[in-house]
């Protein structure tokens, strides 16, 4: 072969190389014997029907029994469990339904299966509503009879006996059905059972791997339905598309279910059902004619899940005379128990906040964490850190943290210091901390094997950590080289790890100091699937495979317990995790892992962060920039546009990256990422009222477009814009060079371009302009968008300083909106001490009032700033000034920019400095 071929050949072999996800290291459905065990099963296999219904301490409690039939002539049938299941319905406030499914506990001693304990928040459980009656009704169809429950807010629990379903519909013998489970008759659950015959072999192997399985089968599997349902959205993580595309069914071939396992996927691809490092089973269905229901499956084992195409089960029975529209879904796991929740909406807000209300409000974070994170992995030492710190005021760049990663470590023992490369860490932190930034360190589950290590010393002996199958710790290889795991499942272990975050614990730390979890899932490099044997043991004899998906979950849980602590309660802890479980929404911010520097990463982090939005976690971003990989400067500056826009903002990059601090590509593009960054902290007050609208709603920061217009079948499947908060539109540009980019703006009302006020009308496709200097963000006509525009180095900098209010006025010359403002850091909001207001703009007047109700604490926090200028978009003709009340003075109206040092349109409007308090009431005529 010629030389030149060859180095060609090489090079093209490199280059295939170059990202490649090592798809044999996971295991697919087939080699994974309950998932392909369920998938392979006939809609009508099951064989259970509903009896001894009746109402037991405000539950509706029922058997499942299989129904006696001559099975050997039935092939679709499969064995009968032994022992009678128990079925509970339990009803709760807000249209909510609880139905659980388990074995009979007082049929002797057996394994429990595990229930996963702390993740539904204990003021759900005082939700509870009482049932008092059943009433029995003939089924349409001939098919016997159903019993009926009346839950709340117009709907009615039903379990049909034979072949058992149950199901939400609305109140009535005619209501029409919101939600079912096993309509399609594809409910299985192995029960526990003894070794039979000896020869009986129950381990699984996968690769090297030997998992000893000793307590045999025992998953389950169901088929969901969603009626007047057009899409499905949610259970993430997988990096795939926000409409969840079918798995099987006609047209479909090949296809894996949606994976639910939490994974240290190395080098993920972009546009897979593969799971990655966090699990939610929760999933949301959208329909033009109903709107929103939801489902929500508490199980930390193993998951699979299939959406179904229409017509997949054409050849089949169907067991029910389907007229409404449907999404047909299958839900397999390795073990635990029934526990779902049904959530009937109907909007899609309200089933985010019915969800939310079972598994917990996101935390609102410190206001410094939602402005912009600069990490690296890593920034080297401390002239490092100081140089990097430096250099972002030299080129009037804001960013408030700096991140340490593993190498800051004295050999990967977290909560040490390498002493040569950073021998004064508390100098540092208080160094940038007079700047008001803040710093980050990481700290993994892992813990190295090395008796000088305390934390190892004091975890080994006191028992802490997961035990292999033989009994032994834990032994895998993770960073550190051999480590053990901590049991965080834990209360007691997850409250002595607590502990070693105190200021005295963490020696080298400060107050000024934060965390990262990273590794959770939990990643162990030489272990099954790069992960923990299934057959690995915790507290409680609970089997790894019981709780995997929950194990970061109580890692991130503890972690969180150890800032709160350390604080005395008072700040809010500033925790991000890799792995997520429900309920991580709790104790801090997510992000994406370990994406690439490509364009299509850019394009489904935007998918991602959206799913995450809609299953509780709101707090989410991807690795700016791409963590794999260099990108090229244009992806770079796109990636900072968007990202922008992410409810977490961090940029990251792996250690064999070149450097990509933003000032290192020349004038042009620092100016770019410096504009990028900068909008960002302008929106700053308008992202922390989102924040807390998610912490007292469940509601996202960063939405799908549906979710605010859940009548335009336009933007169903559009995952390429979203709205941050009700306001604003956000495209992002996901191709190099692009010259050209189509935006659909939803809605009849116009939209105003952010950078120049332009009006864009509703409901049509504009082909617009792309230049590089911006992505395209839109203020939705009839919002009123609340700013800090001044220049700042950090956002805790901004704290004093004046607000501009941007008035988006819709056809009928009105807008409204919000500003939410406490301390940004302490708990002290929840008792009161916030600022909460309301504008409204009508009749040529805008109107600032009080939202919040009136407390002591309330008048604790009153800001003295002012707003310092009034924005109009939309108002013609030009008026001349403006009379300001109650003060009674008049002030001039001009014309002016919406963006400082840019260009003009003739429609903006500027109030300049009408000076009145943003914590008072007062009003602006327009004369
Ligand atoms: C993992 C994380 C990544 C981090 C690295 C080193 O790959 O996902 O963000 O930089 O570990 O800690």
């Amino acid at each position: 072969m010629g030389k030149a071929l060859c180095i060609i050949l090489i090079l093209l072999i490199s280059l295939n190389c170059a990202f490649s996800w090592k798809k044999d290291e996971f295991r697919n459905c087939n080699q994974t014997p309950f998932c392909k065990r369920a998938r392979s099963r006939k809609p009508g296999a099951c064989s259970l029907i509903a009896t001894d219904v009746s109402i037991s301490d405000g539950d509706l409690v029922a058997k499942l029994v299989p129904k006696e039939t001559n099975q050997e002539n039935d092939e679709n049938q499969e064995k009968p469990p032994e022992k009678p299941l128990v079925l509970t319905i339990s009803a709760y406030q807000d249209g909510v339904m609880r139905l659980k499914i388990d074995e009979d506990q007082s049929l002797g001693p057996r394994k429990k299966r595990f229930e996963v304990p702390d993740v539904i928040v204990p003021e759900f459980l005082n939700k509870k509503l009482w049932l008092q009656r059943v009433k029995e009704e003939n089924n349409d169809d001939g098919s016997g009879i159903s019993s009926v429950v009346y839950l709340s807010d117009g709907y009615e629990g039903v379990i049909r006996h034979d072949p058992f379903e149950v199901s939400v519909r609305e109140s009535g013998k005619n209501g029409k059905k919101v939600l079912s489970l096993n309509s399609n008759g594809l409910f299985d659950f192995e029960q526990l059972r003894e070794k039979k015959e000896e020869n009986e072999d129950w381990t699984e192997n996968f690769k090297s791997h030997t998992d000893s399985r000793p307590y045999g089968p025992q998953s389950i599997s169901f088929d969901v339905s969603f009626y007047d349902a057009d899409f499905v959205y949610g259970i993430p993580e997988h990096a795939t598309s926000l409409a969840l595309k079918p798995t099987r069914g006609p047209g479909v071939e090949d296809s894996e279910p949606y994976r639910l396992f939490n994974l240290d996927v190395f080098e993920y691809i972009h546009d897979s059902p593969f799971g990655l490092y966090g699990s939610i089973p929760f999933m949301i269905s959208h329909g033009k004619s109903r709107g929103s229901s939801g489902f929500f499956w508490l199980n930390a084992a193993e998951m699979q899940i299939d959406v179904l195409g229409h017509g997949w089960n054409d050849e089949s029975v169907l067991m029910l005379p389907s007229d409404q529209k449907r999404v047909d879904t299958l839900w397999m796991s390795e073990a635990g128990v029934v526990d779902t929740f049904f959530f009937v909406g109907p909007g899609p807000k309200d089933v985010v906040r019915q969800y939310t209300t079972v598994t917990g409000a996101p935390a609102l974070p410190q206001l410094f964490a939602t402005a912009y994170h600069q990490c690296r992995w890593n920034y080297r030492d401390e002239e490092d850190v100081f140089n990097v710190d430096s250099k972002f005021d030299e080129h009037d760049i804001p960013y408030d943290v700096l991140w340490l990663d593993i190498e800051h470590t004295d050999g990967k023992k977290y909560f040490t210091w390498d002493r040569v490369l950073f021998p004064n860490p508390e100098d540092m932190q208080k160094k940038l901390a007079a700047k008001g930034r803040h710093m980050v360190t990481i700290v993994d589950p892992h813990i190295k094997r090395d008796e000088s290590y305390y934390i190892h010393k004091e975890a080994s002996q006191k028992g802490h950590y997961v035990k292999d199958a033989t009994g032994k710790d834990f032994d895998g290889w993770c960073w550190p080289g051999s480590s053990s795991y901590l049991d965080m499942v834990n209360p007691e272990i997850r409250s002595w790890w607590a502990d070693k975050f105190s200021l005295e614990n963490y020696v080298g730390s400060t107050s000024s100091l934060y965390i990262w979890n990273d590794m959770n899932e939990p990643s162990v490099f030489n272990g099954p699937e790069v992960s923990m044997p299934r057959d690995a043991l915790h507290h409680g004899d609970v089997e790894h495979r019981e709780l995997h998906n929950a194990y970061g979950y109580y890692f991130h849980m503890a972690t969180a317990d150890g800032l709160l602590k350390r604080g005395e309660g008072k700040d809010r802890p500033f925790v991000l995790s890799r792995a997520f479980f429900p309920g991580s929404q709790r104790f801090g911010a997510v992000w994406t892992g370990d994406n690439i520097a490509e364009w299509e990463h850019l394009r489904v982090s935007v998918p991602m962060i959206l799913t995450l939005g809609l299953t509780g976690i709101s707090f989410s971003g991807a690795d700016v920039g791409g963590f794999f990989g260099n990108p090229d400067t244009e992806l770079l500056v796109r990636w900072y546009q968007l990202g922008a826009y992410y409810p977490f903002f961090r940029a990251h990059a792996h250690h064999d990256t070149k450097r990509r601090e933003p000032w290192l590509f020349g004038e042009r593009k620092t100016e770019l990422i410096r504009e990028a960054i900068h909008i960002r902290y302008m929106l700053l007050p308008y992202f922390y009222t989102l924040f807390r609208e998610a912490n007292s709603s469940g509601i996202p920061v960063a939405r799908p477009l549906w979710m605010e217009f859940p009548a335009d079948e336009k933007v169903f499947s559009n995952d390429e814009a979203f709205m941050v908060g009700n306001s604003l539109l956000v495209q992002g540009i996901y191709t190099q060079g692009a010259k050209h980019v189509s935006v659909y703006l939803p809605g009849d009302e116009s939209w105003y371009d952010m950078k120049t006020g332009t009006a864009y009308k509703g409901g049509v496709t504009h082909k617009l302009e792309v230049s590089d200097d911006n992505i395209p963000s839109f203020q939705r006509a009839g919002t009123i968008i609340p700013r800090k525009d001044r220049f700042r180095r950090s956002s805790t900098q901004m704290e004093n300083d004046p607000y501009t209010l941007v008035i988006a006025l819709n056809s009928s010359k009105a807008a409204e909106g919000e500003l939410y403002v406490d301390d940004g850091k302490s708990f002290e909001f929840q008792k009161g001490a916030y600022i909460h207001r309301r504008f409204t703009f009508s009749n040529g007047k805008l109107t600032s009032s009080n939202m919040a109700p009136a407390t002591d604490a309330h008048n604790r926090y009153a800001p003295d700033c002012t707003v310092e200028r009034i924005i109009l978009l939309g108002l013609s003709p030009q008026p001349k000034n403006a009379l300001i009340e109650p003060s009674n003075h008049k002030v001039d109206v001009e014309s002016g920019p919406l963006l400082l040092r840019k260009g003009m349109a003739p429609s903006v409007l500027t109030i300049r400095k009408p000076n009145v308090r943003i914590a008072d009431d007062w009003t602006i005529q327009i004369l």
